[in-house]
């Protein structure tokens, strides 16, 4: 809506930006549509370190795209060596707090050491470049510690959220032929354990390509070691001391000379299978591509204290806790635990514990912290904020002013982040010194990003028009495959609107060229942020005996954005449903992960389906927004089955 209010940036702000005006901002804009490769060449050759140029800016054989093709890079030399040489070399480049209160700062020079170290322990046990490592760890430093190492030897890494089960996990090693993992006993969240050697243990009995688990001594509680296979890092780190030459040199261990398209990572996200897609991140325009967006988004200045409360097995910590930051020689936070524990102003503590300026969180995070009240954060001193940031979902308009007003004091700009997993960087937002924000519009796209909105056949649709969201031109730190299977990479992002990106995502762009993303157009539900296939949670209730049948749809939830909801259909027997609708929830959670079990389970005498057998998720969804039912239900096999189920509700 073009008539939202609005907010300019102050004058304050802007004259300290990296972009100063509308006018600054629409002319890089311009410079880099009129001339996409010259505009990200130029980029590349002046904000990376190479060790060979590139030869050509952009290969594009739709949908494979190389970018700098040709060039000699380390993703890990340009986080961390090549800050050594000048004033940055003792600048905390980690700020870490742990959930219990336990501190680490660590600056760029011993971040090097620590990384080297560890590269070594990993070359010592005979990993190469080209191997693939699982990274299942707590928010730890030695979980960027891992993921440098890892690029520092082009070990590909591919980090699985702490919150997964080892169903998960070993869905994930299995896909990649992983022969490595990088664990930790446990870690912290809530006052309690999270053990995640045991799941290593039991997602490896079928894993035979593993060849070392090296785990990381976290919370000091007893867990097995299978001899010939699992190693500490404390103790293979001790190890390079017993050599005093080994250890001069395991301090120095050389980063390894890669081309620029060298995979970086995988990280697994959820599509519209119930099988997680392996998303392929390379090296060159990947970090480009990070490193550009923490100057345009979030206007990083050499003293700022940064901090995004993502986890790093997601694709925000990826970006913007370890290759963004780092790249940019920022100073980066992470906190290991829960921003509800001990008390629901942890984030707010830790702010003015850190004099945090630039500040990153969720909607869902936000929503939640409004509801708990003002008195929280008013008890700290948050003087030194001066940029927000959101991302994930959509921000309702009351949420951004609550944000705006009670965190930001009306002095801070909100940057509202559109990205995905696949884009690798964000995508849509305002750069802060220039663009007037409207709560609830993630703005305009960053330089080098050409959208559009199209309808189902692919016609471009004008302004205030409802569509799809395409990117069209390719861009550095785009996905470049799914892993092992191309097939899957072309038809779910290339088909649908040939020869562009098809996001899955409905926006609408009003008047003024502002985006407003409405959410995803397929089966894929964003709860509290985080990406989860109806499909994926389908096909774990239908692993349990007593499910004949399971339709999973996304329900409005005043906090998450969505909760998961499942119908369900039961096999033949003699069930207690109570115990039963507990019991599900259990084994979603073994199955995929506790993020994933359903808030609501319904059971029914049968499902809706059209003539053709397809479950009408449409009808469902309509069911658990509103409670009735409207539209087209011609198709519909039993109208009788949803007009039950619509009321069931009701009688609750
Ligand atoms: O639907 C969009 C939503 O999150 C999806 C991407 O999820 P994921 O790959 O897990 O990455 C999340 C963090 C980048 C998108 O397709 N989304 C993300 N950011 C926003 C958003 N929706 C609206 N506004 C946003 N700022």
């Amino acid at each position: 809506m073009s008539d939202s209010k609005i907010y300019e940036p102050s004058a304050e702000f802007s004259s300290r930006a990296h972009v100063r005006s509308m006018e600054e901002r629409t002319e890089l804009y311009e410079r880099a549509r009129a001339n996409p490769e010259h505009f990200w060449a130029e980029l590349a050759q002046r904000e990376l370190s190479w060790f060979r140029p590139f030869a050509k800016t952009l290969e594009w054989e739709p949908p494979f795209a190389k970018w700098f093709v040709g060039g000699k890079i380390n993703a890990c030399y340009n986080c961390v060596d090549r800050h050594l040489d000048g004033p940055r070399r003792n600048k905390p480049a980690l700020i870490w707090e742990g959930e219990p209160g336990d501190q680490r700062i660590i600056t760029y020079l011993e971040l090097h050491r620590l990384v080297s170290r560890f590269a070594t322990v990993l070359k010592r046990l005979g990993f190469e470049t080209g191997e693939r490592a699982i990274i299942y760890m707590p928010m730890i430093p030695e979980l960027p510690i891992a993921m440098l190492a890892c690029a520092r030897l082009g070990i590909t890494h591919s980090v699985v959220f702490g919150g997964f089960s080892s169903e998960a996990l070993k869905a994930r090693t299995q896909d990649l032929n992983a022969t490595l993992v990088i664990t930790a006993d446990g870690g912290w969240r809530r006052g309690k354990e999270v053990r995640l050697k045991t799941a290593v243990d039991e997602a490896l009995e079928e894993c035979p390509d593993v060849r070392a688990v090296v785990v990381y001594k976290r919370t000091g509680s007893d867990v097995p070691m299978k001899a010939g296979r699992d190693v500490w890092w404390d103790e293979q780190d001790e190890q390079l001391k017993d050599a005093p030459q080994l250890e001069q040199q395991a301090e120095h261990c050389e980063s390894q000379d890669l081309d620029s398209e060298h995979p970086l990572f995988v990280l697994y996200t959820s599509g519209t299978t119930g099988r997680p897609k392996g998303i392929l991140h390379t090296t060159a325009g990947y970090l480009l591509q990070t490193l550009m967006t923490m100057k345009w988004v979030f206007d990083l200045r050499e003293d700022d204290v940064y901090w995004c409360t993502a986890d790093i097995g997601w694709v925000t910590g990826h970006s913007y806790i370890v290759y963004g930051p780092l790249a940019a020689g920022a100073t980066s936070v992470m906190y290991e635990g829960a921003p509800d524990f001990p008390a629901f102003d942890r984030f707010w503590q830790i702010v003015e514990k850190y004099r945090v300026s630039i500040f990153y969180t969720s909607p869902t995070a936000i929503r939640a912290l409004v509801r708990q009240g003002e008195r929280w954060p008013e008890a700290h001193d948050l003087s030194s904020l001066r940029l927000l940031g959101s991302v994930g979902e959509p921000i309702n308009p009351a949420a951004w002013e609550w944000y705006h007003r009670v965190i930001g004091k009306k002095q801070c700009p909100i940057v509202d982040t559109w990205w995905q997993t696949e884009t690798g960087a964000i995508m849509i937002s305002a750069m802060p010194g220039a663009v007037p924000l409207k709560p609830g519009s993630a703005t305009l796209p960053l330089p080098g990003i050409v959208l559009d909105i199209v309808d189902s056949k692919g016609e471009v649709l004008g302004a205030n028009r409802e569509g799809y969201l395409v990117i069209r031109h390719p861009w550095p730190s785009m996905v470049r495959n799914v892993w092992g299977d191309p097939k899957r990479f072309e038809e779910q992002y290339w088909r649908r609107v040939p020869g562009s990106y098809f996001t899955g995502d409905a926006a609408r762009r009003d008047t003024d060229g502002y985006y407003w993303v409405l959410g995803r157009v397929d089966d894929v539900m964003n709860v509290s942020g985080h990406r989860l296939s109806t499909m994926e949670v389908e096909s774990a209730l239908v692993h349990h005996p007593a499910v004949a049948e399971a339709a999973v749809v996304g329900k409005p939830h005043e906090i998450t954005g969505q909760a998961v909801c499942a119908f369900v259909t039961l096999k033949q027997g003699d069930w207690n449903v109570e115990s039963l609708g507990q019991e599900l929830r259990q084994w979603v959670g073994r199955e995929i992960g506790a993020f994933a079990k359903p808030e609501e389970i319904r059971f029914a005498d049968a499902l809706p389906k059209t003539r053709s057998g397809k479950i009408m998720r449409r009808l469902l969804r309509e069911i658990v927004t509103s409670n009735s039912v409207t539209g087209d239900v011609t198709t519909l096999e039993d109208l009788s089955v949803v007009t039950k189920l619509a009321s069931q509700h009701d009688e609750e």
